[in-house]
């Protein structure tokens, strides 16, 4: 309904008047460059669409729709004792959760270490000896050094995996800037279990998820219209349910064609071909220096990770252009340095709540010691809404296209991710572009109560990761095998689970 949600973010456009013509002959072009039309929302989104079902149909496609076999929702009553382990991108999380015998409950104990930014570029090893290194300790302080009997681990790797099991995972290709050699093109699972194995710490793992497929999982753990899980973060993606008869590519399989199955889309990748998003030449920048170029095509212009840096691409352009030159005769040495900005300065900047924008100023003193004219001002804040506003449009057209092949004109989203949860006006926006795109009437949108909503997630890698594992076990249990690499080896997990939580 109109009025009970967030309005839309007033521009700051009308301030822009008073500027010198260089200026905003520049805002102008920037504009151009940086809006995108309902129209053109649309196209992305319908283009988006066949994407989706191509990636269903053949292997090896730009947006790869990877089956996960997690293969329930879960109905709120599943219980039981699991651990579960995030790696993200700036902190690793070792969470135990309990799921309790009430209804859609759980108790949470959870450490975070520091992910050093050196282990992104560095070995395989050094990376899984890490990892095991942080959960040997949480199970030796939670649980002292007799734990002898295996705990089972949902492990939320988030990162593009071929699943051929749910204890199995060939990394696709990594992304949001990590670069380890020798992980690419192999399983991720046996050297982490060796790791594991070397240092005797007794875990077993019994799903690997991706982060959307546990935000999906944790946020349907309470709310039964939930539909899609999406995480706007560092990177961006979402995992939906699908029916394995709408899956070409599993047939082989002969699986029941109403089995449901979570599809973790990778859509991050998608047109890394170049054929429909609105790249500027700063989003083409930021491509060709990425370790990656050509891949992630969608995230490199929407994610966290990219937002801050798009933005200071774009203000040294203005500096080293003659007949712009922002920043006249200042030291921009700090502005040169690559990805010094995250998106967390955007962010301070949209939130700056005075009109002369003097906490920008000041942003921009303390940060990269320069110090800006009134109009600069007016320029960086237009631009960093510009940068805001079409990250959360361009968001909305990968929830349309799923809401689109699926047919759904109603459902929830779970959300979570820093860019969902603190960006400013970032849910108003993408609220108001899935009204552009999926056509809802005047009184529909702009927040709550809208026909697609989103809603912020339940803890998707901790929960969500604990109650893939405990649906995988209760799988098992009644003979359901599909995705299982070693039934046998799970049933005896099963049976752990069960005796751990006798004794407790
Ligand atoms: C990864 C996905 C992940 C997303 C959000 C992307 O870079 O490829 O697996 O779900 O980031 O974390």
């Amino acid at each position: 309904m109109v009025g009970l949600g967030p309005k839309t973010p007033r521009s700051r456009r009308g301030s822009l008047t008073d500027l010198p013509q260089s200026l905003s002959s520049q805002i102008e072009r920037l504009e151009e460059l940086f809006t995108v039309s309902g129209e053109k929302l649309k196209e992305i989104t319908n283009h988006f669409v066949s994407e989706l079902e191509k990636g269903l149909r053949e292997e090896n496609s730009t947006i790869p729709m990877n089956a996960t076999w997690c293969m329930e929702f879960p109905d709120g009553n599943e219980t039981g004792t699991f651990l579960a382990l995030d790696m993200g991108g700036t902190n690793l999380r070792v969470c135990e959760v309990t799921l309790t015998k009430e209804k859609g409950e759980f108790d949470i104990i959870q450490s975070k270490y520091r992910m050093p930014e050196e282990l992104k570029t560095g070995t395989a090893d050094e990376l899984w000896g890490y990892v095991a290194d942080c959960l040997q300790q949480f199970i030796e302080y939670h649980h002292g050094q007799e734990q002898t009997e295996q705990l089972p681990l949902g492990f939320t790797f988030s990162y593009p995996a071929t699943q051929e099991y749910i204890d199995h995972g060939i990394l696709q290709r990594w992304t949001k800037g990590f670069d380890i050699d020798g992980v690419e093109g192999k399983d991720v699972v046996p050297p982490f279990e060796a790791a594991l194995k070397e240092r005797g710490v007794p875990i077993k793992l019994t799903a690997l998820v991706n982060d959307t497929t546990g935000t999906m999982i944790a946020s349907a753990y309470t709310d039964p219209l939930m539909r899609i899980g999406c995480i706007f973060g560092t990177g961006c993606n979402a995992a939906y349910m699908e029916n394995c008869g709408s899956i070409p590519k599993l047939a082989h399989m002969n699986l029941d064609p109403d089995l449901p199955m979570a599809i973790n889309c990778e859509y991050g990748a998608f047109d890394s071909e170049h054929k429909v998003l609105p790249r500027t030449p700063y989003d083409i920048i930021i491509d060709k220096e990425s370790p990656r170029p050509d891949q992630q095509a969608f995230e490199k212009m929407i994610a966290g990770l990219y937002l801050g840096e798009i933005f200071r691409l774009v203000l040294l352009d203005l500096h080293q252009k003659p007949e712009c030159g922002i920043f006249k005769g200042q030291d921009v040495s700090k502005l040169k340095k690559a990805y010094s900005l995250d998106s967390g300065f955007l962010a301070a900047i949209e939130e700056d709540p005075f009109e002369n924008l003097s906490e920008t100023q000041d942003l921009f003193q303390n940060t990269l010691s320069i110090a800006c004219t009134k109009p600069e001002l007016e320029l960086i804040r237009r631009l960093a809404e510009l940068i805001g506003t079409r990250a959360a449009r361009l968001s909305a057209c990968g929830v349309a296209a799923i809401c689109k092949k699926k047919g759904w004109t109603t459902c929830h989203v779970g959300a979570d991710g820093s860019v969902f949860n603190k960006y400013p006006h970032f849910k108003v926006r993408g609220a108001e572009a899935l009204k552009e795109i999926l056509d809802w009437p005047e009184d529909k949108g702009k927040g709550k109560g809208d026909p697609v909503e989103l809603f912020p997630a339940e803890d998707g890698s901790g929960v969500g990761a604990a109650l893939i594992a405990a649906l995988t076990l209760k799988r098992v249990d009644v003979g359901q095998n599909a995705g299982i690499r070693d039934p046998e080896a799970m049933k005896l997990a099963a049976q752990a689970v069960r005796a751990f939580n006798s004794k407790k």
